[in-house]
């Protein structure tokens, strides 16, 4: 691993580099850019995930659970001793606010966010949001200050469907509020919990031209990187993702006594809506994906046959359109299914993520700061949601991938290595201070 200093070596050289074609572009600051502790954020790392550990390696530290708080609580503290003032919105996100030097300028907003999926792993989030607050820490230590305010956010809920950074850009209905998350609250008990008021949102929204720039650091999520052997994904768009709650109803009956042809089997239909949602999804070319992640049949008996079962469904693409014509191809073919075993089909919708596009000038900025330090960089879209793309809605959005190893995430064996994670907080710390300049 590198340690600080030599690391400070490379990025003072690299910048010094790159000065020279692009000298009226990325000016003096840039030069003397701070470097950030690589030894301290890997650190950070290491001790985040002591919050919500799991026997497999990885964290379960699902939103709005006690885990979840903890992580949090020790993530303030970080946040307070790089200077930030820090503090809980009525959504529950954390923000870490350091003046600029004209006041008059909109905040440069970077972060990302620390809950977990169940028996998720120590990257997913935490990589982005420790970053940030080592991006500030390092500033603060160095004596930099920025022209724009700054801002790091700790979004909340980001796992369950971007709830914290959609009730800033105002995408997060009231309707939405009585879903239940994973932690067995609703969303609106979570905010609660986690010190935010569910009644007050919409004094936390913002308008489009509220934010000078969007910036978060992320793992890949995907094995690209790791493929190609490069060092730093640039995003191009975030897919967007629609997400049901699909509820099935059949007839509940004795599992002995009733014939086989005269049975309204719910979890019969649902294993057939899953193999067909496979089958739609795949039968037209591109990169779209349908998932259907959760199946529960009840009562949930040996002995009965489920009269009732629930399911989700889950689409994605980067193209809105493609995800409501593939939603209706799936509702069509799901009541042909019903017909045939005398079941029903009802269908809630969960929450929504827009598909967004990231800012042309933030690829170019994160693709200026990764070339300085000497660093390869590739476009790539992102089929994983991100907070990023509700602050899509608010202004000019730009986000850095690292490489997952063996593609793996959602899971305890998510891993990056630290020099990674490192090279992934100095481009986050290059591209915040061309921003900067803009
Ligand atoms: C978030 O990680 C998502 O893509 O579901
Ligand atoms: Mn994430
Ligand atoms: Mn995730």
């Amino acid at each position: 691993m590198m340690d600080r200093r030599q690391f400070t070596g490379t990025l003072a050289g690299a910048f010094a580099a790159a000065i020279v074609p692009r000298a009226s572009f990325i000016g003096r600051e840039l030069r003397d850019a701070p470097a950030i502790n690589a030894a301290r954020l890997n650190a950070h790392l290491k001790e985040l995930g002591a919050f919500g550990a799991n026997p497999q390696g990885g964290v379960s530290r699902v939103a709005y659970s006690d885990f979840d708080r903890a992580g949090r609580n020790y993530v303030m503290g970080l946040m307070r001793s790089a200077n930030l003032d820090v503090q809980v919105d009525f959504a529950a996100n954390i923000v870490g606010r350091r003046a600029g030097r004209d006041a008059s300028l909109k905040p440069i907003v970077f972060g990302s966010h620390v809950d977990s999926v169940p028996e998720g792993g120590n990257y997913d989030g935490t990589l982005g949001s420790l970053s940030a607050i080592e991006v500030a820490q390092s500033l603060a230590e160095q004596r930099i200050v920025t022209r724009h305010p700054l801002e790091v956010v700790i979004w909340s809920n980001e796992e369950g469907g971007l709830y914290g950074s959609r009730a800033v850009s105002g995408q997060l209905t009231a309707a939405e509020l009585s879903n239940k998350a994973w932690s067995g609250k609703t969303i609106a008990e979570g905010i609660a919990f986690l010190g935010g008021d569910p009644s007050r949102l919409a004094d936390v929204r913002r308008r489009r031209g509220d934010i000078a720039t969007y910036l978060e650091l992320h793992i890949e999520q995907g094995g690209n990187l790791e493929r190609e052997k490069l060092n730093i994904g640039v995003v191009e768009g975030i897919v967007g993702i629609k997400q049901w709650e699909v509820t099935v109803t059949g007839v509940q009956n004795h599992a002995g006594t009733t014939p086989m042809d005269q049975r309204h089997d719910a979890l019969l239909s649902t294993a057939k809506f899953i193999a067909m949602v496979n089958h739609v999804v795949r039968s037209e070319p591109g990169r779209q994906v349908g998932t259907v992640g959760r199946v529960q049949a009840f009562p949930g008996a040996p002995n009965v046959i489920p009269g009732r079962a629930v399911c989700t469904l889950e689409l994605r693409d980067l193209d809105a359109s493609k995800i409501d014509r593939l939603y209706a191809t799936i509702e069509t073919a799901s009541r042909r299914i019903g017909e045939e075993d005398g079941t029903t089909f009802d269908y809630k919708s969960l929450h929504e993520n827009v598909p967004a596009p990231s800012d042309p000038a933030a690829r170019e900025m994160i693709e200026s700061a990764a070339k300085a330090l000497g660093f390869t960089t590739r476009r790539m879209p992102s089929g994983a949601g991100h907070d990023a793309q509700a602050m899509a809605q608010l202004g000019p959005m730009g986000m850095i991938f690292i490489p997952s190893v063996g593609g793996i995430s959602h899971s305890p064996k998510e891993y990056s290595t630290p020099e990674d994670c490192a090279r992934g907080a100095s481009v986050l710390m290059g591209a915040l201070l061309l921003s900067d300049k803009r």
